[in-house]
């Protein structure tokens, strides 16, 4: 089967209103309603403004995080239906930036998952190695790990990211190769889970210094179905040249 890609764009703690309104201003007459699913991922502040002008388009939004439980006293913490009601349908959980400064685990990333799919909000869960995991050989077993917890989710509302921490914001990409080794474990992790009908139809990006340059090779691989991109998100042309380069893949004979 050809899975729909699915461009997702991180801008991370970058970004205000005017600056939102703008960048979606030049992004939305290059997206086309055909082509890959595109979200972008604006501050939780932005969101409101983003989504005036993205309604009717192609183009979804997404959050970059949400609390685990409904409603409580959480404070400073942002629910899954309060970005639903914003406008959001998609968000990110388990980032590794929330891992590392923000004491995010395999278990609560897993939490949030399952808080977004109940407001009826796709998932896109995070998962990858530190350079000192794949250096000592643990890869796969990190990723086991992290994907322990899939069993709870609903496989409809939600897309894997393999991130490996040592490729984010550092400009040193995963070869296609290992991205496809990673992706195709995730996979096979999907289908103990999920079965094979829901596996083969799991979304799983890979991120970690995707540019324009290198997103057709990582997309060239069976299991590469999409990107998740920082960096290079914030930058009109470069996240349009991303998006065309998977609409290429979907044309592709592959
Ligand atoms: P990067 O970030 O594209 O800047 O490496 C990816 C991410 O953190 O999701």
């Amino acid at each position: 089967m050809t899975r729909r890609p699915l461009i997702a764009g991180n801008w991370k703690m970058h970004g205000d209103c005017a600056w939102t309104q703008s960048y979606l201003e030049q992004l939305l007459p290059q997206v086309e309603a055909n082509g890959p699913e595109v979200v972008v991922c604006p501050p939780f502040t932005a969101l409101a403004a983003a989504a005036v002008i993205v309604v009717g388009s192609p183009v979804a939004l997404g959050a970059q995080n949400c609390h685990w439980e409904d409603k409580g006293a959480f404070t400073g913490e942002v629910s899954a239906a309060m970005l639903a009601e914003v406008g959001a349908s998609w968000v990110l959980v388990g980032h590794s930036e929330r891992r590392q400064y923000f004491g995010e685990t395999d278990e609560t990333a897993v939490s949030r998952a399952a808080a977004a799919q109940r407001a009826r909000l796709g998932a896109i869960l995070c998962v990858g190695e530190t350079l000192a995991q794949r250096q000592g050989g643990e890869t796969l077993a990190v990723l086991e790990r992290q994907t322990r917890g899939l069993g709870g989710l609903d496989p409809a509302r939600l897309a894997i990211a393999y991130e490996p921490v040592w490729a984010i914001g550092t400009g040193h990409n995963a070869t296609p190769s290992q991205a496809q080794q990673a992706h195709a474990f995730l996979r096979q992790r999907a289908r103990e889970h999920f079965g094979d009908e829901a596996a083969r139809h799991l979304r799983i990006l890979y991120g970690g210094s995707v540019k324009p340059g290198n997103v057709a090779e990582l997309l060239a691989e069976e299991d590469v179905d999409g990107a998740l991109v920082g960096g290079a998100s914030l930058d009109v042309a470069g996240f349009s040249a991303i998006i065309q380069a998977a609409a290429g893949r979907m044309t592709s004979t592959r």
